[in-house]
């Protein structure tokens, strides 16, 4: 665990000092002896010669010093490179079994302090739930010398906090492997969270209620599994929202993706457990919003359902009709997604929306397009596009406008039936193509596809492995972006 404390003034009796630099210069203010201040000197040049490095920790003034490069990865914005740099010290400290370590960051800008509270945060995470030995958990505590920014300080760390905890409530979810984490599992998930936040109501269509109003994307979808696939509505609608505008979140909750009869290959399958890293994104953004008093009116959709070969399951060439009349025929068993997608935009529209933005990890299209660093968004409206942007910029989550490129439409065509659910050509842009025939006209809508963001399965920035939260910080950001302005 990691704890953040922030004064006015910290004493100097913490086991060590972390010294944040970029080339010779440290970052943020701080305070040594004329001594201190040549010492420092010197392991700067020696780090620049490379005789020492990052994270080396080096005595000055009598205190143990770890000196921080704050400027290390390449690509990575300003604020990333915080981000990362308060990461890499949150693991050094845990390595040495440092129990307290002051931190000077007076100096420091609002967004900057975010970013490095957001690092040791992310330092601090693990899942271990499977293990059949643990460690002990240890807490470093973080004393940060804040001066004149105390209260501003302590509103940030709080809101990091929230923010934090329910990016992990997120990654908890997604490795949760997926026999465990069947739709009704996640949907008792969801009713214990909503609980925990006032403010936040819930209801749930089970299989039964999605027959009678005629959801049949997840019934589709869910048809070969031996679990019931349902739809989780979640609502947080503070008094003080702007009156016109309401936000919907949809998410993929496809708890495991075998591509059903049009069946995936072995190699690389069990990722597909993160297939309702969506889902997990929109809950998580929605409880952490209300918990925010973030003042935005959200509803969110978890569309969960298993894609599983069974004797119910769907079979290419099937046809059905969805929420809003609209017939599909099933080419491929395999893209689900947007099957049940339909189900939660239509519901959306019909609440109300005036913005819905959908989270699926939904094409391997995507994957290959922008990789684990950047997803793909696609928008039918520029004001939404700019407010995504900026809420990317400031979470470190980056975003990529993909387009809606009306030139492949017809490839959807289908001889018997409205739509088929596959195109023959660019695969992330059909996917987003086909969504857009499920919101009517006049809501502003974005569609993000996380299938390259959500889950790693190499080390990438602060995830060494598996799911990586994306999505719930952004749409954190772009609710407070929404609501700021009634
Ligand atoms: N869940 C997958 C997409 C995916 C792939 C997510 C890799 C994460 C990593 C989705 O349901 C899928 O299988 N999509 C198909 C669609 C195709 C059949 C048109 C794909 O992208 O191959
Ligand atoms: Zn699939
Ligand atoms: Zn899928």
């Amino acid at each position: 665990m990691i704890k953040l404390k922030i004064a006015k003034h910290v004493a100097d009796n913490t086991e060590a000092h972390a010294l944040f630099y970029v080339k010779k210069a440290v970052q943020f203010s701080s305070v040594l002896s004329e001594n201190g201040e040549i010492r420092v000197a010197n392991v700067l040049s020696e780090m620049e010669k490379g005789i020492c490095q990052d994270l080396e920790i080096v005595e000055i003034d009598g205190h143990k010093t770890i000196f921080v490069n704050a400027a290390m990865e390449r690509g990575l914005s300003s604020l990333d490179h915080l981000r990362m740099a308060g990461y890499r010290l949150g693991k050094r400290a845990r390595q040495k079994q440092f129990k307290t370590v002051k931190l000077l960051l007076a100096d420091a800008a609002d967004e900057q302090a975010k970013a490095i509270f957001h690092g040791l945060y992310y330092s601090a995470y693990k899942f271990d739930k499977y293990k059949s030995k643990t460690t002990k958990d240890f807490t470093v505590t973080f004393d940060i010398e804040a001066d004149e920014r105390t209260k501003d300080f302590e509103r940030i760390a709080a809101e990091v906090a929230v923010e934090q905890h329910y990016t992990n409530l997120a990654k908890d979810l997604i490795n949760t492997v997926g026999s465990e984490l069947y739709p009704e599992a996640f949907a008792h998930i969801a009713i214990r969270e909503a609980h925990k936040v006032p403010g936040v109501a819930i209801s749930i269509l089970n299989s039964k209620l999605l027959a009678n109003e005629g959801f049949n994307g997840l019934l589709t979808v869910g048809g070969g599994s031996r679990f019931e696939p349902c739809m989780v509505k979640l609502t947080y609608s503070p008094k003080n929202a702007p009156k016109d505008k309401h936000l919907a979140i949809v998410g993929k909750g496809i708890t495991f993706d075998t591509g059903g009869i049009s069946l995936k290959p072995a190699k690389n399958m069990k990722e597909m457990q993160s297939d309702m890293s969506g889902a997990a994104a929109t809950l998580a953004a929605i409880c952490a919003a209300a918990e925010l008093k973030i003042p935005l009116k959200i509803s969110a959709y978890l569309c969960l359902a298993e894609n599983r070969i069974g004797s119910g399951a769907v079979l290419p060439g099937d046809i059905f009709k969805a929420k809003n009349g609209k017939t599909v025929m099933v080419d491929n068993t395999d893209a689900e997604g947007r099957l049940v997608l339909s189900d939660g935009i239509c519901a959306a529209a019909e609440n109300g929306a005036t913005h819905i933005v959908d989270l699926a990890t939904l094409t391997g299209a995507m994957v290959r397009a922008l990789g684990p660093a950047i997803t793909g968004y696609f928008t039918n409206d520029e004001e939404l596009s700019q407010k995504i942007k900026a809420a990317g910029d400031a979470t470190c989550e980056k975003f990529w406008q993909m387009p809606l490129e009306d030139e492949y439409a017809n490839e959807l065509d289908d001889h018997y039936a409205d739509l088929s659910n596959i195109g023959k050509s660019a695969g992330a842009i059909l996917a987003a193509l086909f969504l857009r025939e499920f919101v009517p006209e006049g809501i502003k809508w974005s569609h993000w596809d996380i299938a390259g963001t959500a889950y790693v399965e190499r080390p990438w920035k602060y995830t060494t492995y598996g799911a990586t939260g994306i999505g719930v910080q952004s749409l954190i950001e772009l609710s407070r972006e929404l609501g700021d302005k009634a």
